[in-house]
Formats: C-alpha cells, sequence, structure tokens
C-alpha cells in the first residue's frame, strides 16, 4: 500500500482507503486543501529508464496533467496550481529548452476547450522577458477564453521563479517609492503580496511533488510560506488522480498551526 508515498513517513501510508476508484473518497468538510501546488517532477528519469530520450517524457506528462486536472475538480480543489517551466530550466540543452516552449504552446492549444468545458479558469503566472512570443500569446488565449469560469483556477505556472517574482514586486514598489507615490513606511508584508503575479489567488496549503526529490526548486515562495509538503516516489508520466487524492487525504492528517500554539497536557 506504499504506492508512490515517499519513504520518509511510511506511517503516512498505512491508511485503510481504496484509492484505485473513479471517485474520491470522502474527505472531512472544508479539510481539502484551497490550493495545491504541484511540482510535476521525473519527466526525463521515466523516459531515459525506457531508453526514451528526455523529450519523449515530457509528452508523456500531458495526459496525466488533464487527469489530475479532473481528479481535483472531483476532489473539490479551489486552486490548482502546476509548475511547468522554471526561470531556471533555460539551463537545460537548447533543443529540451526549444521542445518544451513547443510543447507549452501545443498543449494549451490542444487542451483548452476541455479545460473550458470543465469549468476550469486558466491564469498564467511567470516572466515575459526570455518567454516564447508564441506561448505567451496561448496562454494569454487560454486565459481570455477561460475567464468566466470560477470552478477551479489552474495557474500555469510558465517561466516561473519564486525569488524572480518577488524581485518584480519589490522593483514596483521601488519605482512608486522612487516616483513619491509611496513612503517607504508603506512597504508592508500586505502591499508585497499585493505585487505577486496573480494577487488574488490564497496562499499555497499543499506542494505536492512527484519524483521522490524533496526541494521547492523555487516555487510559489512567497505563497508557500506555510505550505505542507507531500512528496511522492511515483515519476510524472506514471502519476495518477489517485496519487493526488491520497496526497490529499495525507494533508487532511496534518496538524497546520501557523505559528501559533494550544495548550493540551494529555497527562
Ligand atoms: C519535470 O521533469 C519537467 C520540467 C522540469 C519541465 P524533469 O525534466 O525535471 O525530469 P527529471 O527530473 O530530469 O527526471
Ligand atoms: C522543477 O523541476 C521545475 C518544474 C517541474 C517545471 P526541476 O527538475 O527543474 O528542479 P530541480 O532542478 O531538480 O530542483
Ligand atoms: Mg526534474
Amino acid at each position: 500500500m506504499s504506492r508512490g508515498l515517499a519513504r520518509h513517513d511510511p506511517s503516512e501510508a498505512l491508511r485503510p482507503v481504496d484509492w484505485t476508484g473513479e471517485h474520491p473518497p470522502e474527505y472531512a468538510k472544508g479539510s481539502v486543501p484551497a490550493h495545491v501546488a504541484i511540482i510535476m517532477d521525473g519527466n526525463g528519469r521515466w523516459a531515459n529508464q525506457r531508453g526514451l530520450t528526455r523529450t519523449q517524457g515530457h509528452a508523456a506528462g500531458e495526459a496525466v496533467l488533464l487527469d489530475v486536472v479532473a481528479g481535483a475538480l472531483q476532489a473539490g480543489v479551489r486552486h490548482l496550481s502546476v509548475y511547468a517551466f522554471s526561470t531556471e530550466n533555460w539551463k537545460r540543452s537548447p533543443d529540451e529548452v526549444r521542445f518544451l516552449m513547443g510543447f507549452n504552446k501545443d498543449v494549451l492549444r490542444r487542451r483548452r476547450d476541455q479545460l473550458d468545458a470543465w469549468g476550469v479558469r486558466v491564469r498564467w503566472a511567470g516572466r515575459r522577458p526570455r518567454l516564447w512570443a508564441s506561448v505567451i500569446t496561448e496562454l494569454e488565449e487560454a486565459e481570455r477564453r477561460t475567464a468566466g469560469n470560477d470552478r477551479m483556477t489552474l495557474q500555469m505556472c510558465v517561466n516561473y521563479g519564486g525569488t524572480m517574482e518577488i524581485a518584480d514586486a519589490v522593483r514596483s514598489i521601488a519605482d512608486d517609492v522612487a516616483a513619491g507615490r509611496l513612503k517607504p513606511s508603506g512597504v508592508t508584508d500586505r502591499l508585497v503580496r499585493s505585487r505577486m503575479y496573480n494577487a488574488d489567488i490564497p496562499d499555497v496549503d499543499l506542494y505536492i511533488r512527484s519524483s521522490g526529490e524533496q526541494r521547492i526548486s523555487n516555487f510559489l515562495t512567497l505563497q508557500g510560506a506555510y505550505a505542507e509538503m507531500v512528496f511522492l516516489d511515483r515519476l510524472w508520466p506514471d502519476f495518477t488522480r489517485q496519487d493526488l487524492w491520497r496526497a490529499l487525504d495525507v494533508y487532511t492528517g496534518r496538524d497546520r498551526r501557523f505559528g501559533g500554539a494550544v495548550d493540551a497536557p494529555t497527562a
């Protein structure tokens, strides 16, 4: 029953739930995380294990993304962020970068009608500089077409980096201070948050990372300050909506305190 769960906390794998079904289990009322952020990792390893090229691994991840979006909708997740291309991924080979740019564009074009039909609102988070114009066009077209949907937000993080997002926010605040529109004393936590790319999306409740790596890799750095983390050993092309549901179950068992404390003597 440890299928897919990271080995660092085996007790989390022992819940007696059948995860193979087509419907999510009943989660306690109000316990489903409002914002889930997924680091879709392991495509290259999955492909290389099969004697395939890394880009074939990325291609295999497309159907998985759609399956997981469907599973998130079934579970009642309100905001789903997915990490598609980081500001650090430009370090990869020119061939892989070129493939990923074209792939992001094609996936958006191929899948936008399906997402729209499901009531999903697509939002883009990321930087314009360097990102292919054709990818920006598709992101903006998907945003435009789905702007009226409110069942779930799918935040596509493309050319996204958490530290870059904070730098962009700081730069816009510095511009306001330099122009005399803002005093330094007006720079508050709330103001900084208001300058994030999609400031109206609530903070991350749960990170899920596939592939067994246990790090955040610059994903939603500020918004994930108090997020729970679930790391799964499964490589992204093997991931399923049932893995998402299992991660949600692990989340419901976590005790989130946000720095607070409650006195509860046991003896
Ligand atoms: C994640 O899979 C997809 C992107 C980063 C675009 P990887 O390509 O990082 O796969 P691994 O980690 O090398 O296996
Ligand atoms: C994070 O995965 C970025 C995406 C999933 C798009 P990476 O594979 O790039 O992260 P590192 O380099 O292993 O930390
Ligand atoms: Mg990786």
